[in-house]
């Protein structure tokens, strides 16, 4: 029995007279890991603050377990929806744990100022929350580093910090806008493996990624957005074989060359996995 955690209806982000995103219908299931994928440019980042309520879109809702959201980034964390950026946004001068402090303060009574100013209501909330921050960098393995400052971190780590000061706001869904980028390979499949354990905790999951292997050997279900539009939605093997995606990466108009490699990944990552029978596909829009 699946429960629709998120659901996105006909959303649409314009900026003047460009749609960034059109008409997008999306889904995440309880329990689900779900990718969404697309060249630059495609417009994931936008659907992403769309979802969170940086931006409020043009037209449709966003909703959570049934509840449509509103459009303020504090009110979707505090519902349930928690992020993290493609552009890495710690409190660079905070230590390891104040960071995932500051995370909890969707949770704790005391608001985020208390918690930046550390007032006495801080300290006091600090102290029932630390617990709970320990437990998550254990979980990510960062506890040996609770004191360092999060810009003195290597990039890798910075990004799992990242994912831990997401999850200390306790939410049922985290959206992952390139969890992997700037990652050395080994650094990549420990974010797989995490992955697979935040979702084993009863947290869906929906990531943005361009590496291809780590989206295909993640994701339940995978949507690739192209110019604003969904193109292609269906489990790996659906995606991989769709010769519309790997034709949408080739005729990527600008920075070939990404776009290039992530097509030869998603041929690459096609053959040679015989799997199972597709599930769902649903399409939208016409091959180029
Ligand atoms: N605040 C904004 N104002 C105007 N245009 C914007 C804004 N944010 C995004 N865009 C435009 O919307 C389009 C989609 O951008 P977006 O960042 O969502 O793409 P993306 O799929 O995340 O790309 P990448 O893989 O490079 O991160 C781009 O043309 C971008 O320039
Ligand atoms: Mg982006």
């Amino acid at each position: 029995m699946t429960t629709p955690v998120l659901e996105a209806r006909d959303v649409t982000m314009r900026f003047g007279g460009l749609t960034a995103v059109r008409s997008v219908d999306f889904t995440v299931n309880s329990g689900e890991i779900v990718g969404l994928i697309g060249p630059n440019g495609a417009g994931k980042t936008t659907f992403f603050n769309c979802l969170t309520g940086l931006y409020v879109p043009t037209e449709g809702t966003v909703s959570y377990k049934g509840t449509v959201l509103p459009p303020k980034p504090h009110l979707v964390t505090k519902a349930g929806i928690a992020r993290t950026f493609q552009n890495i946004r710690l409190f660079a001068n905070m230590t390891v744990l104040e960071n995932v402090l500051v995370g909890r303060h969707t949770r704790t009574k005391e608001g985020l100022w208390s918690a930046l100013l550390r007032g006495p209501g801080f300290k006091k909330a600090e102290k029932a929350s630390e617990e709970r921050a320990m437990e998550l960098l254990e979980f990510i393995g960062l506890a040996d580093k609770r004191d360092h400052l999060a810009r003195n971190l290597p990039y890798g780590e910075q990004r799992k910090l990242e994912i831990a000061r997401a999850l200390a706001s306790e939410p049922g869904l985290l959206l992952l806008d390139e969890p992997t980028a700037g990652m050395n390979p080994q650094e990549t499949r420990a974010t797989e493996d995490l992955v697979f354990a935040i979702r084993d905790k009863g947290i869906a999951v929906l990531l943005i990624e361009h590496d291809m292997r780590f989206v295909f050997n993640l994701c339940d279900r995978v949507a690739v957005l192209v110019q604003g539009e969904k193109l292609v939605e269906g489990t790996s093997d659906v995606v991989q074989a769709d010769e519309r995606v790997v034709a949408a990466y080739l005729g990527e108009p600008f920075q070939g060359e990404p776009g290039e490699a992530e097509a030869t990944e998603v041929t690459e990552a096609g053959t040679g996995t015989s799997g199972d029978a597709p599930s769902t596909t649903s399409t939208k829009g016409e091959a180029k």
